[in-house]
């Protein structure tokens, strides 16, 4: 049995319910048009708390006039099936009233200069638009837990930074990403490719691994992903970027020696926009 709640009173009184009964409540924040990645966070949830909220709002703050806020898929009754498969107990699906009412006028942003460089560059004011609804989904639910995924792994560091700076009483908590069986990472958007397109896109996390062995095997990081980039581009990607970053901080780096190290890649097929990223330790 899923609730589906679609106000805020309503969410905070079901909620208070399991309150009540000294429950622990984990939060899956999520945009919809679920896929086996989205319902991995929510089997994970399900083992680190008692009840599993999910929401789906698709945020218009976070796209930018020239993205894909008008034609991101909206597939609520199949969602819900799915969340009811792996028993999630209650969707919040609020209508952009519960979210945004007249008159709102505060926003969320990170000044963090080490986060710079990477998705920031390409969508300028996406993060801001993030970090303004999760703060807002993390106020309205007051769940214990929240977990996101590695896919979106800028996403996870900013969300991670924005709590802790704010003193949010709530644990986020990192998934790995999931994968097709060739290595692409699962994506609402992977459904705008076209069937050559898809046959193309694992090339991405191919690349990944490639530069992060180089690495391993004692690589200069600069050369190694100077070729992974060259790689990709021949692979017929528009590459937005392709870098190595410290793991937590996302600060740059220059060696392996700097701590842990994260591949970021961005590129595009067509219209649609690819993003993955792995740890170097993980080869
Ligand atoms: P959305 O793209 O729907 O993703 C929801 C959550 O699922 C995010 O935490 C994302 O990292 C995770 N996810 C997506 N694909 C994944 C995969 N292949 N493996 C593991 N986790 C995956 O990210 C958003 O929505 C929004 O920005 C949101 C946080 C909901 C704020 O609007």
């Amino acid at each position: 049995q899923t609730l589906v709640v679609r106000t805020v009173a309503e969410l905070r009184q079901a909620v208070k319910r399991f309150r009540e009964v000294q429950e622990t409540v984990a939060l899956v924040p999520t945009m919809g048009a679920l896929h086996d990645g989205h319902i991995t966070l929510v089997r994970q949830a399900r083992q680190r708390a008692s009840r599993v909220v999910t929401t789906i709002f698709v945020n218009p703050t976070q796209f930018a006039p020239t993205e894909d806020l008008a034609k991101y898929p909206r597939t609520e009754a199949a969602d819900l099936a799915r969340l009811r498969d792996v028993g999630c107990d209650l969707l919040y699906a609020p209508d952009v009233s519960q979210i945004y009412p007249q008159g709102f006028a505060t926003t969320v942003s990170l000044a963090g200069p080490a986060q710079a460089g990477l998705e920031d560059r390409f969508r300028p004011s996406h993060f801001a638009g993030v970090a303004t609804v999760v703060t807002k989904l993390f106020c309205q639910s007051g769940a214990d837990i929240a977990l996101f995924g590695e896919k979106d792994y800028q996403q996870l560091c900013v969300v991670t930074q924005m709590a802790r700076d704010l003193d949010l009483p709530i644990t986020v908590v990192g998934v790995p990403t999931v994968r097709e069986a060739d290595g692409l990472a699962m994506s609402s958007r992977n459904r705008y490719l076209t069937p050559q397109q898809r046959a193309q896109a694992p090339l991405l996390h191919r690349t990944l691994r490639q530069v992060a062995d180089d690495v391993i095997k004692g690589a200069d990081i600069e050369t190694a992903l100077a070729s992974g980039r060259g790689a990709i581009a021949a692979g017929g990607f528009e590459l937005d970027y392709l870098e190595a970053r410290q793991a937590v901080s996302l600060a740059p780096v220059t060696s392996l020696a700097e701590g842990p190290v994260r591949l970021l890649v961005a590129a595009r097929l067509g219209a649609t926009r690819l993003i993955d990223n792995i740890g170097v330790e993980a080869a």
